[in-house]
């Protein structure tokens, strides 16, 4: 027997189990129709006395997978959701939630109304709320202890990680994994546990107390994680109330922290963040045009980036060729990918096993016959338009007419590298970020040739990279080292009016960075940045006396040398404000009004969203969001702020 009342929500009954399946398209997320649906699905199958278990199943490719983040502007609409839980759970036939894909958020917390839940191999489970600012508003923090312990409640909530099927049964927020036909297994599942006494509904069961000084010692490590964002700080309160208070008390404290935190800017922020991180993979220009097939790639140069870059690409399973100058740098070269990979091994990221996997797909060459089939080569040999050029050449005789070829260069006009190439437009410029394995961030750079095809490749690229893809128009720095660049000269210019080093270190961690500009440069090196600045004055730009230059003129480069901005003991990476600085700048600084914390922060990050503005103007970056991926991903800017284009509410 069919019902199709609801557009969204299908009754079919068979041998006295019902079966609810919900389809809205994408992900099931918890419309107001679906509410409604689920709501009266209730209704109807506890008024049919053929009915003595119910499987909530989902079709497409996930269970539900949350509220709907869409609606989280609007003002909230019957049935609410909390409300809808409690319903199913108490249900006078058992609902069992058969998951496959994701059951997220809001979509878990109706899988906790549930007396039962059952998942297919792959799916996974969570509550990610506080990645979107919020926590859970549906009963989620109250009856996850109760489900599956509180040390196990506060990890997943307050870091809103997902975990899959075989270690979620472990720890007993399912009750089965069913291999095959979930369907058919839930529906067996649920024939097997009529024949048994029903266990308590969650927010019947009991909270076992976690020892004493668990609350203290969680608070710290969760603000520690959070890095400025509120809202895992209130996920933790709400556990520690669901620990606390009885199951009511605990809802509406749950309810009227979700409703609060919804409201706030931090929400707006990652909720931006969320819709712009989807959107970047596929940009409206390229819809429907196919990416190349990329079977096997190779990286010229060994250093820094090649290494990463290698790494990134054979962690996405691809064959990869690394060639280097001679023997000796493709030992240091092959030397530097196996450390990546050792360095994963000894952060648990992966086996021994698996990195020797990894590392047995990286052919060395010196050669560039080894690249006569590869699909796409990438290019990360030094800054050098002369050494880049040549590689480019060899390259145009040994690969194949279609192979792609794509050059890392951070600063040089790809246009200049690509010239005299064949077919320029397989080419295009891949900018990753140090270090290209970690970072998420891609910038893709296109040359006027190159074609659509090419420019969908490097976006496919970046997904199979599990990268964040951003197009960037061509002009020094791109986008994110232009807005770099800019961000730098007005840390510099807020020295010159007497605003302490250390001072503005503290304002930009204090606004959400892992570090300041100052400690950012002395960790990566003052020289990179004085060396191309050198090189433009060689070149006869004006470029005018940054106080960076001063310092590396003092042989001040940054830890490596002991000190750059700061001072650094040996072995010590704590950095220590420096009188000799101080006395190298002096001639520099003409001391103005005394700025706070935020006052610096503002005007930092204003300059940024400046920058962007111009950017945007000339056509580099396409949207305001992407200019806040760009800092997000691969500049450390805070990802609760949204970006410096939200923060500022440059808005496109
Ligand atoms: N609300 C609205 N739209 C959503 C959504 C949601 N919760 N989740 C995903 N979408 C949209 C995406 O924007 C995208 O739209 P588009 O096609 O128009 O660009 C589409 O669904 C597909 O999303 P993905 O590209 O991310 O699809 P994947 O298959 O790669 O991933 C997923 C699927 C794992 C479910 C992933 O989408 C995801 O993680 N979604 C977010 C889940 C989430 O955060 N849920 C919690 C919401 S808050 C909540 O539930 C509060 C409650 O406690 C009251
Ligand atoms: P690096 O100096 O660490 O590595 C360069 C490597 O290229 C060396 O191993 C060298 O032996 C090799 N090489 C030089 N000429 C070669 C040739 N003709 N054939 C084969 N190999 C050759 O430099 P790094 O930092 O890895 O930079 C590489 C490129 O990536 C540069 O264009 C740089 O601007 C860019 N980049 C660097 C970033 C960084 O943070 N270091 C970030 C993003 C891009």
């Amino acid at each position: 027997m069919l019902d199709t009342a609801n557009p969204v929500v299908t009754i079919t009954r068979a041998g006295g189990i019902a079966r609810v399946t919900v389809d809205n398209p994408p992900v099931n997320a918890l419309s107001q129709a679906l509410r409604q649906g689920l709501w009266d699905a209730v209704a109807r199958l506890d008024a049919d006395p053929e009915v003595s278990a119910v499987v909530l199943i989902c079709a497409g490719r996930t269970f539900i997978a949350g509220a709907d983040v869409s609606e989280f502007g609007k003002p909230p609409m019957a049935p609410h959701l909390p409300d809808l839980v409690a319903r199913i759970e108490a249900a006078q036939k058992p609902w069992i939630a058969a998951i496959h894909g994701s059951a997220l958020g809001g979509g878990f917390e109706v899988a906790m109304g549930c007396r039962f839940r059952v998942a297919a191999p792959e799916a996974s489970v969570g509550l990610p709320e506080v990645t979107l600012g919020i926590v859970p508003g549906a009963g989620g923090t109250v009856r996850l202890p109760r489900l599956a312990g509180v040390a196990l409640a506060v990890d997943l909530v307050t870091s809103g990680r997902p975990m899959r099927a075989a270690q979620a049964l472990a720890e007993g927020l399912i009750d089965a994994v069913i291999p095959g036909d979930l369907g058919e297994g839930a529906t067996g599942f649920a024939r097997a546990a009529l024949t048994r006494p029903l266990p308590a509904p969650v927010s019947a069961r009991p909270v076992t107390p976690p020892p004493a000084g668990f609350w203290e010692a969680r608070a710290a490590a969760v603000a520690k994680a959070a890095k400025g964002a509120t809202a895992p700080g209130r996920a933790l309160a709400c556990l520690r109330r669901a620990a606390e208070a009885p199951f009511a008390e605990a809802m509406a404290f749950e309810r009227e922290t979700f409703l609060a935190l919804r409201a706030t800017e931090e929400a707006a922020a990652l909720r931006h963040v969320f819709f712009a991180e989807r959107a970047a993979p596929r940009p409206a220009a390229l819809r429907g045009i196919e990416a190349l097939p990329l079977r096997s790639a190779a990286v010229i140069g060994g250093g820094t980036m090649g290494a990463g870059i290698v790494a990134a690409l054979r962690e996405a399973g691809l064959p990869v060729t690394l060639v280097e100058r001679d023997a000796e740098a493709l030992a240091r070269g092959r030397a530097n990918v196996a450390a990546i990979f050792a360095g994963g091994v000894m952060r648990g990221k992966r086996t021994a096993a698996q990195a020797e996997a990894l590392e047995a797909g990286v052919i060395g060459a010196t050669d560039y016959a080894a690249l006569a089939d590869v699909d796409l080569v990438i290019e990360a040999v030094f800054e050098e338009i002369g050494v880049k050029r040549a590689v480019f050449a060899a390259l145009a005789q040994a690969c194949r007419a279609d192979a792609l070829l794509a050059t890392n260069t951070s600063y040089l006009d790809p246009r200049a590298i690509a010239e005299g190439l064949p077919n320029p437009g397989r080419f295009l410029g891949l900018h990753f970020f140090s270090p290209a394995n970690v970072m998420k961030l891609l910038e893709i750079v296109p040359v006027p040739e190159t074609t659509e095809a090419t420019l969908a490749t490097g976006f496919a690229l970046a997904q199979r990279l599990r990268k964040i893809p951003v197009q960037a128009g061509i002009c020094e720095g791109f986008i994110g080292n232009r807005i770099l660049k800019r961000y730098r000269a007005a840390a510099e210019d807020l020295v010159r009016r007497g605003v302490a080093i250390a001072e503005i270190d503290a304002a930009m961690r204090g606004y959400g960075f892992a570090m300041g500009p100052f400690e950012a440069q002395d960790l990566g090196g003052l020289d990179i940045a004085f060396l191309q600045r050198e090189g433009a004055r060689a070149a006869g730009q004006i470029v005018p006396e940054t106080l960076g230059d001063i310092l590396v003129r003092a042989g001040r480069k940054g830890q490596k040398t002991g000190g750059g901005w700061y001072d650094y003991a040996p072995g010590d990476r704590r950095a220590r404000p420096s009188a000799a600085v101080t006395e190298l700048l002096a001639a520099q600084v003409v001391p103005g009004a005394a700025m706070g914390a935020e006052a610096i922060a503002a005007a930092l990050v204003g300059e940024m969203a400046a920058e962007g503005q111009a950017i945007l103007a000339e056509g580099i970056a396409r949207r305001p969001e992407e200019i806040d991926l760009v800092e997000i991903h691969g500049y450390g800017f805070p990802r609760w702020r949204g970006g410096p284009m939200f923060a500022t509410r440059v808005r496109g």
